[in-house]
């Protein structure tokens, strides 16, 4: 093998190497919740536009079937708490402080966004913590198991 052969052999497995890290690092990254494209539909999620339907047949929704079960859908933007059994509510998953998306928990009846400890009702209505006002909430109907979001 002459030096040319060598590099072009070695530029080749350098490529790969960088692409391996960028794939592993693209893994990483996504959350359990990003796995339904944008705008697809993977038969308990479906995005169109505005609009997010899901279909609480299926098991990975079965959180969102009982009360005090809850949900942050992260390739709708949403999160979503069946408040009492029946009664089913959905806000925005981006907090009103400084936008953080992911770090959502939900105790007593009360969402709390870990990134600063601002604390919400489970209607929304500000508690305490940096956000300073509402959580935005959008409309939900909910006919069985299909429910429908409108952002
Ligand atoms: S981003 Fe939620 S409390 Fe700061």
């Amino acid at each position: 093998m002459d030096r040319k052969d060598f590099l072009r052999t070695a530029g080749s497995t350098a490529l790969f190497a960088f692409l391996g890290i960028s794939l592993a690092s693209c893994d990483v990254t996504s959350s359990s919740d990003d796995e339904t494209p944008e705008n697809g539909d993977n038969g308990a999620v479906t995005i169109d536009g505005n609009t997010v339907r899901l279909n609480l047949a299926d098991d990975s929704l079965s959180p969102l079937r009982q009360a005090g079960g809850w949900m942050v859908l992260g390739q709708a933007s949403v999160i979503v708490v069946n408040i009492d059994g029946e009664l089913i509510r959905a806000f925005t998953n981006v907090c009103p402080h400084a936008s953080c998306r992911d770090a959502w928990q939900y105790q007593n009846q009360r969402l709390i966004c870990t990134c600063h400890n601002s604390i919400f009702e489970n209607d929304g209505s500000f508690v305490s913590g940096p956000a300073g006002r509402n959580l935005p909430e959008f409309s939900v109907e909910r006919d069985g198991n299909n429910v429908t979001i409108t952002r």
